[in-house]
């Protein structure tokens, strides 16, 4: 994958995360996240590549821009797969709260899992803890082999999970085991990413989240060195049924990184809407913007936080 398409994929999250910061605190999750994706989607009409969603919006019929199997890009250069969140925490825009960012993933065709629109199952781990934490082990062996890996007592791992209903026994389970929980409203994208982030105070994700969202941290976790397993999670019967048209067979199979981002060719970029343990929010200032985003290269492991300014005059930056 040529490696200057990170800079034009920056772009696209710095337009989407502009656009929905608009909204931020505004109530209105619809349009903070129409912002987000009609930004994103012109900013893909400029870049040199033949890409595919297989992540994005929804089906096509649901979804008027960034419908699973839209064409994006000039049509020319490498053939991939694109994963996208334009806003990943509408909710959380739409109150003002932490951890909303925009989101990209790219990888080359054929090489990212077509995941259905349901749950998931996940473990994420930061470097140091890679193979040493299992989907299928019970939450007290995870965090004892967290808690030996990173040389600290159990009752100083502290675990990432989203704050749901249906986490309930598995809070209580961590919270026997002493360790400390750091409950989040949404976006575990970002907590996929918290383990692997030096001074993010986060060593473990766990819990159930979107399936497209774990995809998208297992491109974010291949460049950061980290890793996830994740096992889809279906609600109902018809999500079972879109799962299949998608070509997926064994709705049980715990998926490894390799199963979700087949490639090292892998890219990821995302910028922040509203502050957040990785990145910054998006600021307004006088006649502009700044930005902070993160762009990482699989192959490489290179992290580039960058700032950016932007004038409103000439934004976005086409
Ligand atoms: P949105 O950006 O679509 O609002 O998703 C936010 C999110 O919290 C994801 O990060 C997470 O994977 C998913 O929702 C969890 O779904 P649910 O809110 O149904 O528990």
């Amino acid at each position: 994958m040529d490696r200057n398409l990170a800079l034009d994929f920056v772009r696209a999250t710095e337009a989407a995360a502009i656009s929905s910061a608009y909204w931020m605190g505004k109530g209105n999750e619809k349009a903070a996240d129409q912002a987000a994706v009609e930004a994103m989607r012109k900013s893909f009409s400029i870049i040199d590549m033949d890409g595919t969603i297989v992540i994005g919006e929804g089906e096509r019929d649901e979804a008027p821009m960034l419908f699973i199997g839209e064409k994006v890009g000039t049509g020319r250069n490498t053939k991939l797969d694109i994963a996208v969140d334009p806003l990943e925490g509408t909710t959380i825009t739409a109150r003002g709260d932490p951890n909303a960012m925009s989101v990209f993933a790219a990888a080359p065709s054929g090489c990212l899992l077509n995941a259905p629109d349901t749950y998931m199952d996940k473990i994420a781990v930061g470097p140091e803890c890679v193979g040493t934490v299992d989907l299928d082990a019970s939450v007290e062996e995870n965090l004892k082999a967290v808690a030996e890996k990173l040389d600290k007592p159990i009752d100083e791992v502290t675990v990432i999970i989203l704050d749901r209903d249906r986490h309930k026994e598995m809070i209580e389970k961590i919270r026997k085991c002493g360790s400390r929980i750091k409950l989040i409203r949404d976006g575990d994208i970002a907590g996929a990413l918290a383990p692997a982030i030096e001074d993010s105070g986060v060593d473990i994700l766990m819990g159930i989240g979107g399936a497209p969202e774990g995809v998208i941290a297992a491109v974010a976790l291949k460049c950061l060195g980290g890793e996830i397993q994740g096992r889809l999670n279906f609600r109902n019967e018809e999500e079972k049924a879109r799962a299949r048209k998608m070509g997926i067979t064994d709705f049980d199979k715990k998926l490894a990184m390799n199963e979700l981002v087949k490639s090292d060719e892998a890219m990821f970029a995302a910028t922040g809407v509203t502050d957040g343990t990785i990145l910054k929010g998006v600021q307004f200032l006088s006649g502009g913007a700044k930005t902070h985003s993160i762009v990482m290269r699989a192959k490489t492991k290179t992290v580039r936080f960058i700032e950016a300014r932007h004038k409103f005059e000439h934004f976005p930056d086409y």
